[in-house]
């Protein structure tokens, strides 16, 4: 970290970054500690990665997010990667340390589960059988969170089903793989389920995920925030279960880097919600 009296920046790395509402967070919790400093987007291509990985110390950066395209090719340009990270596959958050070398974490899973945690305060990772549908890179961040943070069964299922082998095979023997079509027989006792696919979302396909054998007292989680509650979520509100959107995760991993970029631990407050929920 830079000198902790000058102004602190750090930003989103990502192309394209427009859409981005980590800006609103990170504005917002520097506004309320009163740390003078600004987070901001930059739009990097793929082809200005290293040289604007290569800038950030000299620049003066507290550090930087990182998002599409570049949460994998970063790796090698980084001086060290934390274990998670590396079993994630991916960075999301980058920290330009005292002595300008810069450290990979990924906070996206740990963030997914820190929203699950506040909504029921009861469950945790090892409460019981986890279902995981979907095995793309939000999937593969929650499962290898779930993973560190205790889980003892995770069944993954998805429609390719290769991909749900190579996170069992990264993440190891807890991750059970079950095929897509038995996704619904894989509810079974389950303690959570989660959506890390893209169906659900606004403008894509719908998911079809019966929830009969799902139990009463299981929590259900959505990575998608775009609509705030998807089918799926409906249904199981409905039912009397316990659900959680995306914004969770995106409020929650951005706690820990706004801590290491600033010295503050935030808090998600009302405040904050509202803000976030007026740029939809
Ligand atoms: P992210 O990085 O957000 O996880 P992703 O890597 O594109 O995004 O993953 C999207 C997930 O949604 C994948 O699990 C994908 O399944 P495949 O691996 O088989 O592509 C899943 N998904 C997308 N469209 C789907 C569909 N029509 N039916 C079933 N699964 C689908």
């Amino acid at each position: 970290m830079a000198d902790a009296n000058s102004f602190g920046i750090a930003g989103l790395l990502g192309w394209p970054v427009a859409h981005s509402r980590s800006p609103v967070i990170h504005n917002h919790w520097l506004q309320k500690y009163g740390i003078p400093g600004r987070y901001l987007l930059f739009g990097v291509p793929p082809e200005r990665l290293e040289p604007a990985v290569r800038g950030l110390s000299a620049l003066g950066l507290r550090g930087c997010n990182v998002t599409t395209p570049h949460k994998q090719a970063i790796f090698p340009l980084l001086d060290r990667v934390d274990a998670l990270a590396r079993t994630i596959g991916a960075v999301n958050t980058v920290v330009v340390e005292k002595d300008g070398s810069l450290t990979g974490f990924n906070n996206d899973g740990n963030g997914f589960i820190q929203s699950l945690r506040d909504a029921d305060p009861k469950w945790s990772p090892g409460s019981g059988p986890i279902l995981v549908l979907g095995a793309g890179g939000a999937s593969r961040a929650v499962v290898a969170s779930l993973a560190a943070q205790g889980a003892k069964e995770i069944r993954v299922t998805n429609r390719t089903r290769d991909k749900a082998q190579q996170i069992a095979d990264a993440v190891g023997s807890v991750v059970t793989v079950v095929p897509w079509e038995q996704r619904t027989d894989a509810l079974d006792g389950i303690a959570m389920l989660a959506n890390a696919t893209s169906l659900g979302m606004t403008g894509k396909g719908a998911l079809d995920m019966p929830l009969d054998r799902l139990p009463r007292h299981a929590l259900v989680g959505d990575l998608i925030y775009i609509p705030p509650e998807t089918a799926l979520l409906a249904a199981a509100r409905a039912r009397g279960n316990t659900t959680v959107n995306g914004l969770g995760l995106l409020l929650n991993q951005a706690r820990p880097a706004f801590n290491a970029w600033f010295g503050v631990m935030p808090e998600i407050t009302p405040e904050l919600l509202q803000a976030i929920q007026a740029t939809f």
